[in-house]
């Protein structure tokens, strides 16, 4: 029996995917467990190229189930386009896929909310998604959300549904914007609920007769720890918890029956482009370009530029010690290549003083001033290289100083997009 999980160790986009891709070979379960459709997992494997925010990723073999948890919220609409492109890629969901009846529901109000709340906050907005994130974890925790299990009620889904219209639609006119009409949500929740419902059922009880009958899990984490509500850079966070612990509030299972913690950290960071974001280890000017450039770093639920930084092991030390981690995950080392020079975060310094990422909060992330070690680069393409030994000295260089600064061994090494370039080191 193995319970795995692959957690985030930065600010998202680490290429937890693929990493989720290559470990779920083996899974008889995977998991989403927290977050929504403001996730983005590329995963490149023999039935082609796909953008993931909502089933895991893992569903791609045959012998894997993929559960949508109670932690997850669901957009119906990208569900439905999600369930469709992978039937085109010719995956049969059926008996493969399961939804919890207590996930909250998107609705087309949320997004228009969450865009309208963002650019209220002026100089001051999270940037987030504009899928709906913070507004529908908002009525969850203010108990008029709308689940699942309320589809295939219809009084109460009525009585829910006008409260909730009612009340938004007077946010939205004092926004001046326009209002929704209850008879069109409805309508394409009956159709919803209809499309889905073979799919539909209470996850807890599948899950932990898994981990009682010695089956394989992975729980698939979606953004990165410092985009959690609590331990991240609040404000510049998502609404969702992103530790490994969320596992128990969003899906029932027990962090004590955690086997493997992954955590993925990409080479250097990338942060999706909030603007106001404190990153401490920052590249600006040519040297950023040429990262983002070289690594396509744009969203892939966005479309927007990431900002690029150096490898902060302030931050992926912290991940070490909240997520539990035993293993690392390290991505996007071919992006890397031809960088002259390499940069590794070791501290900060704030008034003399040498400080770490929990001595204050995002405001006191913009005043500390990093220490960095450097090391020398490498020119030359790794993409095809399969074995650790044979890396450059410099990369191996290069891992073995993070492993060494973060304490945590870096098990697997990223050399490019798809399945097979991956290095697992014994
Ligand atoms: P939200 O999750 O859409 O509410 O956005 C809140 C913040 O989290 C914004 O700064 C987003 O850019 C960021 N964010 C949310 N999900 C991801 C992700 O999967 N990768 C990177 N950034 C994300």
């Amino acid at each position: 029996m193995s319970v795995t999980i692959v957690v985030g160790s930065q600010w998202g986009d680490e290429g937890k995917g693929k990493i989720v891709d290559y470990l779920s070979q083996g899974a008889d379960f995977v998991v989403r467990f927290h977050g929504g459709p403001n996730a983005g997992h590329t995963v490149i494997n023999n039935y082609g190229t796909f953008r993931m925010h909502l089933v895991p990723s893992g569903i791609f073999n045959p012998k894997t189930k993929g559960v949508l948890a109670n932690g997850e919220v669901i957009d119906p609409q990208v569900l439905l386009e999600e369930i469709e492109m992978l039937g085109k890629a010719g995956i049969n969901l059926a008996g493969k896929l399961f939804i919890s009846p207590r996930c909250h529901i998107i609705m087309p109000y949320h997004k228009v909310l969450d865009k309208l709340f963002d650019e209220a906050k002026g100089g001051r907005k999270t940037a987030t998604t504009g899928r709906g994130i913070g507004p529908v974890h908002a009525d969850k925790v203010s108990y008029y959300g709308i689940r699942i299990a309320d589809l295939y009620n219809p009084a109460i889904l009525s009585d829910k549904l006008k409260i909730s219209v009612n009340i938004k639609n007077k946010i939205l006119k004092a926004f001046g914007a326009e209002v929704f009409s209850y008879e069109e949500i409805r309508k394409t929740l009956n159709a919803f609920a209809r499309k889905i419902s073979p799919y539909v059922k209470e996850t807890y009880g599948i899950l932990n007769t898994a981990v009682e009958n010695n089956k394989n899990i992975l729980f698939e984490g979606a953004h990165g720890l410092f985009l959690d509500n609590d331990w991240g850079t609040y404000p510049y966070v998502t609404a969702s918890s992103t530790v490994t612990g969320q596992i128990l509030a969003g899906s029932g299972v027990s962090p004590k029956k955690i086997t493997k913690a992954v955590g993925v950290a990409k080479a250097y960071i990338t942060r999706v482009d909030t603007g106001e974001c404190p990153v401490p280890t920052e590249i600006q000017g040519k040297l950023g370009e040429f990262i983002r450039e070289k690594g396509h770093e744009y969203g892939a639920t966005t479309g927007r530029p990431r900002r690029i930084a150096w490898f902060d092991t302030n931050l992926v030390k912290f991940s070490g010690r909240i997520n539990d981690l035993t293993e690392l995950a390290m991505t996007r080392l071919d992006t890397l290549g031809g960088v002259p020079k390499v940069k590794i975060c070791t501290g900060y310094l704030y008034r003399g003083k040498k400080v770490d990422y929990l001595s204050g909060d995002a405001e006191f992330l913009r005043k500390v001033k990093p220490i960095y070690e450097e090391f020398e680069g490498w020119t030359e393409d790794i993409s095809s290289c399969k074995k650790y030994e044979l890396l450059p000295k410099n990369v191996r260089k290069y891992i073995e100083r993070v492993e060494k600064l973060v304490g945590v061994p870096v098990k697997y090494v990223s050399v490019g997009a798809e399945r097979d370039k991956l290095i697992v080191r014994s």
